[in-house]
């Protein structure tokens, strides 16, 4: 069974209620349908009925039991505007604001989720990646202990003998452009836990990657990976984690043992924590395009989930963007 389908199995179990902010949006109405046919979860399309109704139609889509909340007629409006009025104020939001705020889908699901109205959101079939996640970073805020909210990609790759029975988890590939040294080893001690929650690796084995493996190459950049080492081994001793490291000597057990000696993580990688987005997020792409991965994506460190999508998302990416939200609801 692949990544995906256990997922499913899993979801089916203990069905979360995930909120879609963009309701009206055809390959969003489809998904719905089809999570509902499934049984995978509950999901909330956010919209002005009408227009849902409207896209229901258009794609010969079936909403029977589908359960839809229009922002501008939820008798939760006000609640919900003071409850954002009174989360920003200090940031300088005023009331007039947080009503106007309140009644756009993507605010409103925000909400729903803070206040357990929904245990989830997905979002990002149309909207950028920046105009989902301010708000959630807003609203939902990070869980105790964690300042930091990054991405984690599970990347199921055809070779089999590498990392997690070929799953590799990818961090930060999404969010943090140029991380600090803290930054990274919150990035690193979340991605850690996403692959032992959520993907149920025993025992997650985090590489922190550079350009040099232990000491070979000098420089500030270098420094600041070893830095990163340092600080997640006093966030979580018991983490399996060692750097700084090279790609090939976190993942090839020849290369670790001659590059890396007796460390715990070299050639047995299976969490690969990249040192910035430029290189998280090429990474990804290159394991995607070349090296044939099919690849999976959450956002982790919020106190709740909320996900993003590519705006070049198909209807099967949202049904598996909710699966995975809804088992980090769980
Ligand atoms: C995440 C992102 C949207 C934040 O944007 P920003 O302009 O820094 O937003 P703001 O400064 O208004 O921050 C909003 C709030 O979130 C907080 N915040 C920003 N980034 C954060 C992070 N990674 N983790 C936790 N909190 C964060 C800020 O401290 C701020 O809090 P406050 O308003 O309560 O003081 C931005 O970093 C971003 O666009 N990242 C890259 C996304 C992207 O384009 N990726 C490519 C995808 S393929």
């Amino acid at each position: 069974m692949s990544m995906m389908e256990q997922a499913k199995e899993r979801a089916r179990r203990n069905r979360k209620r995930i909120a879609l902010p963009e309701g009206e949006e055809s390959r969003t109405v489809q998904a719905a349908a089809r999570i509902r046919d499934e049984g995978l979860a509950e999901p909330i399309l956010i919209g002005d009925p009408d227009r849902i109704r409207e896209t229901g139609k258009k794609t010969g889509t079936d909403l029977c039991g589908l359960e839809t909340v229009n922002p501008e007629t939820s008798p939760k409006l006000q609640a919900y505007a003071d409850m954002l009025y009174a989360l920003r104020k200090a940031k300088g939001l005023t009331r007039e604001e947080a009503e106007k705020l309140t009644r756009d889908p993507m605010y409103y699901g925000m909400l729903m989720v803070k206040t357990g109205d929904a245990d989830g959101l997905v979002s990002g079939a149309e909207h950028t990646t920046g105009d989902m996640l301010r708000p959630a970073l807003q609203i939902i805020r990070t869980k105790p202990g964690i300042q930091t909210v990054s991405s984690c990609f599970v990347m199921d790759c055809p070779n089999k003998a590498l990392g997690e029975n070929g799953l590799l988890i990818y961090a930060d590939c999404v969010v943090v452009p140029n991380p600090t040294a803290g930054e990274l080893a919150q990035i690193a001690v979340s991605a850690a836990e996403t692959a032992r929650v959520l993907f149920d690796f025993k025992e997650p084995r985090v590489a922190m990657l550079s350009f040099s493996t232990k000491g070979s190459a000098k420089h500030e950049l270098v420094d600041k990976v070893r830095q990163a080492v340092e600080i997640a081994h006093h966030m979580a001793p018991d983490l399996t984690l060692d750097g700084e490291m090279q790609f090939d000597a976190a993942l090839i057990p020849e290369v670790g043992r001659s590059k890396a000696p007796g460390s715990p993580v070299a050639g047995r990688a299976n969490v690969l924590i990249f040192p910035d987005l430029q290189s998280g997020n090429i990474g990804y792409k290159i394991t995607q395009r070349i090296g044939g991965a099919e690849c999976f994506a959450v956002l982790q460190g919020l106190a709740a989930p909320c996900n993003d999508l590519s705006r070049g998302c198909s209807v099967e990416d949202i049904v598996n963007t909710v699966v995975l939200t809804a088992l980090q609801a769980g």
